[in-house]
């Protein structure tokens, strides 16, 4: 019988490896946790007071772990040797190339870290998929694992990550579950149970969910087409309520009341971003057409489309209400992230509407708590945008302000203030529904929010 020792490695310290390894070691002290990266800056960052991720909690997880039993590294061969459980959470993008390009995920990464696992394994391995992969990789991996007849055996886990940018410290404190998928084969059972054992150090044993490995790959992509799907499902709402008078708010709350439906993830908004929701829709919908189902396919592709048109939506009603015309208007847009409490930008609704404004020539001024560093490399190659990290002084001359992001942050300035600075008409649009609407009207704003009637003074 295979005995593992349950030091722990991850390959790839990026959102989801870094985070989740150092709560690891901190909710164990008796594990060692080792995180590896061929990107030494990150590795870097990881060791430094400067992490190299924004999570709320964060600092404090990684400052008690690190150097007990927590060691970021970029000695990805001696780490793989040393250790016989190894999650893998390496990037798993759209392509951008050949068949798939622009739809299926880019397996480059994973292939390569299996094949470096394989070249520097003397001893049997439990080897994890952390990141988000089409269904039946786990069966490419165990073609490529076992092609070495040097005794040496691997078993193959799924173990979808479901935390959430931003929240990603409680998400993995109180994880709504966890979801590990195996072989039910004796080995595939025994190394599912190693897993088992390692969340079960914090996560109640009726939260940890088991399958099969296919159920537990496709679980994820489901999982974040449904999330995405919400999102879209109430925007697409949001464009009728501008027409007919209707409120996305009451509407979303009348619905929301349903309790087979819920109120979660009903705010109508400029559209989801983040890496994951619409990379991995694409990947699902690549999967469906490659088994000849065009309409589930097609299905699932109208969940990015409306979100595109959303985000242009936003844009065409800004032209709209400022007269036709944006050349020569400075624009503040309050955010950048794609979310609330990230730094994260990675497909933020924010590029594209800023990147949209200036091509009708406005001056756009951004600012955003924590993401102006990926802003200025999203937008490198955009002329007529600055950055300012003080939202008074961003706002300051600009004909219009746009929220981007749901920072707690801008709910509390003093709008008084900020519409005395600026150019009049003074505009507001409100990309997230999370501004005081009568009030900011009040004040002299030409208010504009999402699935609302407009508050305008003319
Ligand atoms: N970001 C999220 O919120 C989230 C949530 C759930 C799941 N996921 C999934 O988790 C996976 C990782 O996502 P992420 O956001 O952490 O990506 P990321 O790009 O932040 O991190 C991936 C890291 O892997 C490293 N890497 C790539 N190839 C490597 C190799 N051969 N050896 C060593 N390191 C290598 C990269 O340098 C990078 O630092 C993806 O599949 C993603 O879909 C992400």
């Amino acid at each position: 019988m295979t005995m593992y020792n349950t030091n722990i490695l991850c390959i790839g310290a990026g959102y989801v490896g870094g985070p989740t390894m150092a709560f690891i070691a901190y909710k164990c002290p008796h594990y060692r946790v080792t995180v590896v990266d061929v990107n030494r800056e990150r590795i870097a960052a990881w060791n430094s007071d400067s992490l190299p991720v924004y999570e709320p909690g964060l600092d404090k997880v990684v400052r008690t772990a690190r150097g007990r039993n927590l060691f970021f590294s970029t000695e990805i061969e001696k780490a793989i040797q040393e250790n016989d459980v190894i999650f893998v959470s390496v990037n798993t993008p759209t392509k951008t190339f050949g068949v798939g390009e622009g739809m299926a995920a880019d397996l480059q990464y994973w292939e390569r870290t299996a094949r470096q696992i394989l070249n520097h394994s003397s001893n049997s391995k439990i080897v994890i998929e952390k990141s988000t992969l089409p269904v039946k990789t786990a069966l490419a991996m165990e073609r490529i694992l076992k092609s070495n007849n040097n005794g040496v055996s691997f078993d193959i886990l799924s173990n979808p990550e479901f935390l959430a940018e931003g929240t990603a410290i409680a998400d993995l404190e109180n994880p709504d579950r966890v979801l590990i998928g195996s072989r039910d084969t004796e080995s595939g059972i025994r190394a599912r149970d190693v897993l088992v054992e390692i969340y079960l150090n914090w996560v109640p044993r009726e939260r940890i969910l088991t399958t099969n490995t296919w159920s537990s790959e496709l679980s994820k992509l489901v999982a974040n087409a449904f999330l995405a799907q919400r999102i879209s499902s109430i925007n697409a709402v949001s464009a009728l309520c501008e027409k007919t008078d209707a409120d996305i708010g009451e509407v979303a709350r009348a619905v929301g009341f349903d309790s087979r439906i819920g109120n979660r993830f009903l705010n109508a908004s400029i559209g989801f971003g983040g890496s994951c929701f619409k990379k991995d829709i694409l990947n699902l919908v690549y999967l469906c057409r490659t088994y000849g189902l065009e309409e589930v396919a097609d299905y699932w592709e109208r969940v990015v489309r409306i979100n595109e048109y959303q985000k242009e939506r936003f844009v065409l009603n800004m032209l709209n209400a400022m007269f036709n015309t944006l050349a020569g208007k400075r624009i503040c847009l309050l955010g950048f992230a794609f979310k609330a409490d990230t730094g994260d930008t990675r497909e933020a609704p924010a590029i594209y509407i800023a990147k949209r404004l200036a091509e009708e020539k406005a001056e756009v001024v951004i600012t955003d708590p924590k993401a102006l560093p990926n802003a200025m490399l999203d937008l490198n190659k955009v002329t007529g945008v600055t950055y300012e990290i003080d939202p008074y002084k961003a706002a300051e001359g600009c004909d219009a302000l746009a929220i981007m992001t749901e920072w707690g942050l801008y709910k509390g300035l003093d709008y008084r203030t900020i519409y005395d600075s600026m150019t009049k008409p003074a505009f507001v649009f409100d990309g997230r529904n999370i501004l005081d609407h009568q009030h900011l009207h009040e004040v002299g704003f030409n208010v504009f929010p999402i699935g609302k009637p407009a508050l305008a003074h003319f």
